[in-house]
């Protein structure tokens, strides 16, 4: 049966859009914003989510909750979702963490959430915010991942990829790894064309030979002016995926710099309507002027 109470945490830009398509399938979405930023709190009064007054009113009122943070508070919001649950008493509560986090943050996650009687589900996001419901696909894993399917009632469409609960974070990260990669990498090669007068000439001739390419990073290219931190955080995890495998990553940690870059700029912060500001050209415009991979003094060149 669908889902009739859907709990958020948080409305950031993907729970913007998540609780808008959710709403417009006639299900409640309840969030607990109390300690969020202004633009969160507005998103949700502009998605029509209601605000609980406290987590534990959270746990009580709804059927599942998604969990949509930033990663480095996936573990944060899964343990006091645990304190409210089992204080509650609720043995049936579902928990999809739909974060881009490790493999290893989801095996933590599940050691938290599972001794409360929380029915944990793995699961990421494969797409942007604003195609939810138009093409944006939810993988998960876990023994209770099929439970999910619920979800495909509200256009959310669901692909099962296994009973591990960690299989779904592990898909993420690997698949992150060439999205944020390509980001990374056309940045840092498009400022260095830039920089010789050839930016036009170098955009024309990867047309030429990769066609649609930078084309279907640019939308992620410009979302990296308030994104950029937490992409960053993702290929920090991707070395670390591979690591505790016994494997090296190599190309994880240059992307992880580029993107720390981006973010070392401020170019400020999500919109309370969940659309994102300017173009690819105006983007990479801004990267430029602001001195980005810019060497401080000749002294660092090596
Ligand atoms: N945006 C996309 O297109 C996209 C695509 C695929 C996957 N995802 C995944 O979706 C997740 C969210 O991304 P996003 O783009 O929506 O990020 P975002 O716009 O930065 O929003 C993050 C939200 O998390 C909240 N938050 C931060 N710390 C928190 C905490 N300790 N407890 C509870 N909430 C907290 C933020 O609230 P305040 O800022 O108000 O504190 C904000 O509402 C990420 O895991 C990302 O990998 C996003």
């Amino acid at each position: 049966m669908a889902f009739q109470k859907i709990g958020i945490m948080s409305i950031g830009e993907m729970g913007f859009h998540w609780a808008k398509l959710l709403k417009s399938h006639g299900v409640e979405v309840l969030t607990y914003d109390k300690d969020r930023g202004e633009v969160s709190r507005k998103r949700a009064e502009n998605a029509g989510v209601t605000s609980v007054a406290s987590m534990n009113a959270l746990v009580k009122q709804t059927e599942l909750i998604v969990s949509i943070v930033v990663p480095f508070a996936a573990k944060k919001v899964a343990a006091k979702v645990a304190k409210a649950a089992a204080k509650a008493g609720r043995k049936d509560l579902l928990y999809l963490d739909a974060n881009a986090i490790s493999p290893m943050t989801a095996d933590e996650i599940s050691s938290v959430l599972t001794p409360a009687g929380v029915h944990f589900v793995d699961g990421c996001i494969i797409g942007g915010a604003s195609k939810m419901g138009k093409g944006t696909l939810v993988y998960v894993s876990g023994p209770e991942a099929a439970r999910m399917q619920a979800l495909e009632t509200f256009n959310i469409p669901i692909r099962v990829l296994g009973p591990t609960t960690n299989q779904a974070s592990a898909f993420k990260v690997v698949y992150a790894g060439l999205t944020k990669g390509l980001q990374g990498l056309f940045c840092e090669l498009l400022m260095g064309a830039r920089k010789y007068g050839l930016l036009d000439e170098i955009r024309a001739q990867y047309e030429e030979n990769y066609p649609g390419l930078l084309d279907k990073v640019s939308s992620s290219i410009v979302g990296l002016r308030i994104h950029a931190g937490r992409r960053a955080e993702e290929m920090a995890e991707l070395k670390r995926t591979f690591n505790v495998q016994g494997l090296n990553s190599y190309m994880a940690p240059g992307a992880q710099k580029v993107l720390q870059a981006i973010a070392a700029l401020n170019l400020g912060q999500g919109s309370d309507d969940g659309a994102r500001q300017g173009d690819l050209a105006e983007t990479l415009n801004l990267f430029y002027e602001k001195g980005l991979l810019q060497i401080k003094s000749p002294g660092n060149i090596s």
